[in-house]
């Protein structure tokens, strides 16, 4: 093996050309491109020069604070905070989420056995702090038009509630919950509302300064105590931040975790990481500096021109389930066209939409997390996608073998063995040779359908599984 450093880093070239691209506005979930390459390189060069860097320690790596204060200072202004707002940078979305609802856990902490509301929409990470921080997720279904059912949601809150969330917009769904009303029914009972604008918050207020109508989402909105928002999603930024910013110092408190107890020095975190680089937020401040608002309007412009121009151009046999609110569009499949196999074509042709999988009695859609670099190419995405439901239709959906149906069924999610999961890879064919282990298929669809006929309780100890199998260390022949 080349241990030189040309032949490392070619080599992580080689490898990186197997995943999917992050520039070229093809890739419409997980990454989101400006399109703009000075843009990628002062981010990249941020994340190179701060590497090394800890953010444990902001009065010896005090250029860090400065960036965060900067950072959490703009993304305020964003949000209509008021003077009294404060808030911290993290590492993602989901890190926001996981303090958003444990600050609002430890900030009442005379609740024996803590509860949060959350429309059904609501983004996996608060069930994800469910799960870790032993809070009960009240999980109410949405109205037809897939936004929170406030009165549902009010007869879901009692004194165990510490939280009532809502999403601008919803990943899924792309739509922003009524927000001034579960706020409302939040503060009537003295109860912390969080909004979870992390894939929203750093484009909806663009697309209000360009005259689009945006429902009221921000702390302009009486009674939100907290708004999660990403900096490493419209933002444009490198992977690695997102910002928790709280009304008032007093609701931030809880989050601050120290600890003296022990001989060496004071551990003091305002997040959940403790050493943290400093690459991602010199990233995220870098692109920010960058681009200033008069960017971001422009971003914004062209994210909504493509958003626009798929929804008025979806091709026949595909609808978007709800008009967007933002820049995430849904797709449906007419009744005899598979979805998984469409998400397949696509890929293909060079695209990468995300499947995802039926839910409360919905059939599955796809999911288009449109950015501003899409807009060159979006005549060829309608196209694509025409041509994509033609070959879908030429194939005809994806049947799930009744045997491994059968099989399917009879497995329990909570006492999934390897056996049974052996068993389940043998039936559907997916590991034909044992011994080449579990490798990932070209075309997902067959999976796909067959995670589709499962609960969703046994998607998850599935995937589990899967994930288990995949992540296995690579040994040194000689180890
Ligand atoms: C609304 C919403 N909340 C939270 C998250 C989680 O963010 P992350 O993947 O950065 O952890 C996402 C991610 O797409 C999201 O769309």
């Amino acid at each position: 093996m080349d241990g030189s450093t040309d032949g490392v880093l070619a080599r992580l070239r080689e490898m990186q050309a197997g995943d999917l691209p992050v520039h070229g506005g093809r890739t419409l979930a997980y990454v989101y491109d400006s399109g703009l390459p000075d843009v990628d390189r002062i981010g990249r060069e941020a994340v190179a020069a701060y590497a090394g860097s800890n953010g444990l320690d902001p009065t010896s790596f005090p250029s860090l604070l400065a960036m965060e204060n900067d950072l959490v200072g703009f993304t305020c202004d964003l949000l209509d905070a008021p003077a009294s707002a404060v808030g911290s940078v993290t590492s993602g979305g989901t890190e926001s989420v996981l303090l958003a609802v444990q600050t609002a856990r430890d900030g009442a902490p005379s609740v024996v056995s803590p509860s949060m509301v959350v429309p059904s929409t609501v983004h996996a990470a608060f069930h994800k702090a469910g799960h870790y921080f032993g809070v009960a997720v009240r999980s109410v279904p949405v109205s037809d038009d897939f936004r929170a059912d406030v009165a549902a949601m009010a007869g879901a809150v009692d004194d165990s509630t510490v939280l009532v969330v809502g999403s601008a917009p919803s990943y899924a769904h792309g739509v922003v919950d009524d927000i001034p009303a579960l706020a409302a029914l939040a503060a009537a009972r003295g109860i912390r509302c969080h909004v979870d604008a992390c894939i929203g918050g750093w484009v909806l207020p663009f697309a209000a300064r360009l005259g689009r109508p945006v429902p009221p989402w921000s702390f302009a909105v009486e009674g939100v105590t907290s708004i999660s928002v990403d900096t490493h999603k419209y933002g444009y930024a490198p992977k690695g931040t997102s910002v928790l910013v709280h009304r008032t110092s007093e609701l931030r408190r809880p989050q601050f975790f120290a600890s003296a107890d022990w001989p060496g020095y004071t551990m003091l975190n305002a997040t959940m990481q403790s050493t943290k680089s400093g690459g991602p937020l010199a990233g995220a401040w870098a692109v920010v500096q960058h681009l200033g608002t008069s960017g971001y309007l422009a971003l914004a412009s062209s994210v909504f021109e493509a958003v626009d121009r798929i929804v008025d151009g979806v091709p026949a046999g595909l609808s978007v389930v709800v008009p967007p609110d933002s820049t995430l569009v849904a797709l449906a499949c007419d009744p005899s066209l598979d979805a998984f196999t469409v998400c397949d074509e696509m890929r293909v042709r060079g695209w990468y939409v995300q499947p995802q999988m039926s839910y409360a009695g919905a059939p599955p859609t796809i999911h288009l997390s449109v950015s501003a670099a899409t807009l060159a190419s979006v005549e060829e995405l309608l196209a694509d996608l025409a041509s994509s439901v033609a070959a879908a239709r030429a194939a005809g959906p994806v049947v799930v073998d009744p045997e491994v149906t059968a099989f399917i069924d009879a497995l329990d999610p909570a006492a999934l063995s390897d056996e049974d999961f052996d068993g389940l890879l043998a039936a559907s064919g997916l590991l034909a040779d044992p011994s080449a282990g579990l490798a990932l298929p070209d075309r997902m669809a067959p999976v796909n359908a067959m995670l589709d006929v499962a609960s969703p309780a046994l998607r998850e100890a599935l995937l589990i599984a899967f994930l288990d199998r995949l992540s296995r260390p690579v040994r040194s022949a000689a180890g």
